[in-house]
């Protein structure tokens, strides 16, 4: 199923020779016996002896033919526009479009999606954690057009035209990379919206990874994959200071209505470390992330949404809510001297290991790479509240923002111009190292400080 950029290449030109074909045919019926004279019959400059031979009855009929072509050209747009501006032309969707219509615009489709995915080449889709993050995104928003296997589909988008299709069953006449492409951009006069941000590819290949699952997930299986529910241990665990106010019950229900299906009632993530960690971060970093993802400069399909829908002054409850959670898998400042890691299973990884400590503890001074630690921890003293803790977040995630942060497509906070230019001098490898360093730094935080 995958496509490279030579076959995309070959369908293009495959499809200008067929347009080719279709343009010049006509043309050269109507040219046909020579070119066309000028038109006020005027003798052409050149010597008799070098006109080719033309019969006088040919060459009227030959003019006639472009005066009427060049006529019908004008004409029809000023036609069309005259019947849209008398305002005849029902645009109702109660009407339907006509089967022809409708076979026309689903056969457009079909083909100019497959024209274009043809250069695209999907990456490894089975990773659980891609599934899970594409499944939280679909429930809350594409489910409430397109249904789902746990609620068939919602009335009113059944009432569009075209009306949004009930996924699970068309699933297969796609293949990933042509998925991929829908959700990315969506389908102009149908309704299906592009992605909210074009900056990274990722997040939408979580939510293909998803689609493809879903055809064979029931009910259940689908309730499992998208609900944090039952919450009832990990809330539990979620410690909160031991405070039970009234402001905070009821931020604790708007975790759990809104952020709990991804994030988990305790932060620390649904699935096996899918979602990243907000449990114990700073406060501070966790307003100011969720302010830009509300205005749009930090970029995520999937978290910009959810906190544009959320009113300004939650953000510092939700932010203390979950800054303040300390479960067993929180996030915490910790101290280097008291962070304990499990022994590394083989001598490749402790290497790396090693290097990723070389480069949080001291940085790589002659690459001009900073020290990590002196503004994010693990230290004995406080950090800025704006700089976010990393010990003990999800590798993956740290990955994935460092490379973000290098293509310069992560966006962020008023501070985020502080850590663009570090990661932009980071090498793949050295990402790696130190990403793999952070995260394993959780034995520590698990011991009471
Ligand atoms: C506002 C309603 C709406 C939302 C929200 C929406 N879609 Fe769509 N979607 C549509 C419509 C309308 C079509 C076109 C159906 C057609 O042409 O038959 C469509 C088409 C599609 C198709 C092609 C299906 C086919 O074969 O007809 C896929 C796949 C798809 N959407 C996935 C998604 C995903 C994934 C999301 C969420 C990220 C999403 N859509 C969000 C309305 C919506
Ligand atoms: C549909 C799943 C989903 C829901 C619901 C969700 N999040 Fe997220 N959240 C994510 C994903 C995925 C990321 C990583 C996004 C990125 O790459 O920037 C994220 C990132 C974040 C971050 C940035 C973390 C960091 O270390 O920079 C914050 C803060 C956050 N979410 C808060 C919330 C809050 C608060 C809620 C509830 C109001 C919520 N999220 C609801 C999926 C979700
Ligand atoms: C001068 C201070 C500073 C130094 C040094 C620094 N960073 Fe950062 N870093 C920041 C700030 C500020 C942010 C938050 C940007 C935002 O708010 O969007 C950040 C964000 C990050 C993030 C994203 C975290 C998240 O939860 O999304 C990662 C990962 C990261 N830095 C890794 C590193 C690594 C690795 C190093 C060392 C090579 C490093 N940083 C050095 C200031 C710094």
């Amino acid at each position: 199923m995958k496509r490279n950029l030579t076959s995309m290449r070959r369908i293009l030109a495959r499809r200008l020779f067929d347009l080719w074909r279709i343009i010049s045919i006509p043309c050269a019926a109507a040219t046909a016996g020579g070119p066309v004279p000028p038109p006020d019959d005027r003798p052409a400059p050149e010597p008799e002896a070098s006109r080719p031979p033309t019969d006088a009855h040919g060459s009227i009929s030959k003019k006639r033919l472009w005066y009427w072509g060049a006529a019908i050209l004008i004409a029809l747009p000023v036609g069309g526009f005259l019947v849209a501006a008398s305002g005849i032309m029902p645009i109702k969707a109660s009407s339907g479009h006509w089967p022809i219509t409708a076979w026309f615009l689903n056969f457009s489709m079909g083909r100019s999606v497959s024209t274009h995915a043809a250069g695209i080449e999907a990456p490894p889709l089975d990773d659980p954690g891609l599934i899970l993050r594409g499944a939280g995104h679909y429930h809350i928003s594409c489910r409430p057009c397109h249904g789902s296997p746990e609620r068939r589909q919602p009335r009113v988008p059944l009432a569009m035209i075209p009306h949004p299709t009930y996924l699970p069953p068309v699933i297969p006449e796609w293949s990933p990379e042509e998925l991929f492409y829908i959700v990315k951009h969506g389908v102009k006069f149908t309704g299906m919206p592009a992605w909210p941000t074009q900056q990274r590819d990722d997040e939408v290949w979580a939510v293909t990874a998803f689609l493809l699952t879903m055809p064979e997930l029931d009910e259940e299986e689908y309730w499992q994959l998208v609900s944090a529910e039952p919450v009832g241990r990990a809330a539990a665990e979620a410690g909160t200071n031991g405070s039970s106010s009234r402001t905070e019950d009821d931020v604790r229900q708007l975790a759990r209505r809104l952020c709990a299906d991804c994030h988990g009632i305790d932060g620390t993530g649904r699935g096996d470390g899918a979602f990243p960690s907000l449990a114990g971060q700073h406060a501070d970093y966790l307003t100011s992330a969720m302010q830009a993802y509300a205005r749009g400069t930090r970029h995520s399909g999937i978290m910009e949404p959810v906190a544009a829908a959320i009113r300004e002054d939650d953000f510092r409850r939700l932010a203390e809510f979950y800054g303040s959670t300390s479960t067993g898998r929180a996030l915490r400042p910790g101290t280097p001297e008291n962070a304990s890691q499990s022994e590394p299973a083989d001598a490749d990884l402790a290497a790396s290991l090693e290097r990723g400590r070389q480069i949080a503890e001291h940085g790589i001074p002659d690459e001009k790479i900073p020290a990590c630690i002196d503004c994010h921890g693990p230290t004995a003293h406080p950090r800025n509240g704006h700089h976010p803790l990393l010990a003990g977040q999800q590798e993956w995630y740290l990955r994935q923002q460092l490379e973000l942060f290098h293509e310069a497509r992560r966006g962020g906070s008023e501070y985020a111009h502080v850590m663009q230019p570090i990661a932009g001098r980071m090498k793949p490898e050295q990402i790696r190292d130190v990403a793999a360093w952070f995260a394993r730094q959780t034995s520590a935080r698990t011991q009471p400080e």
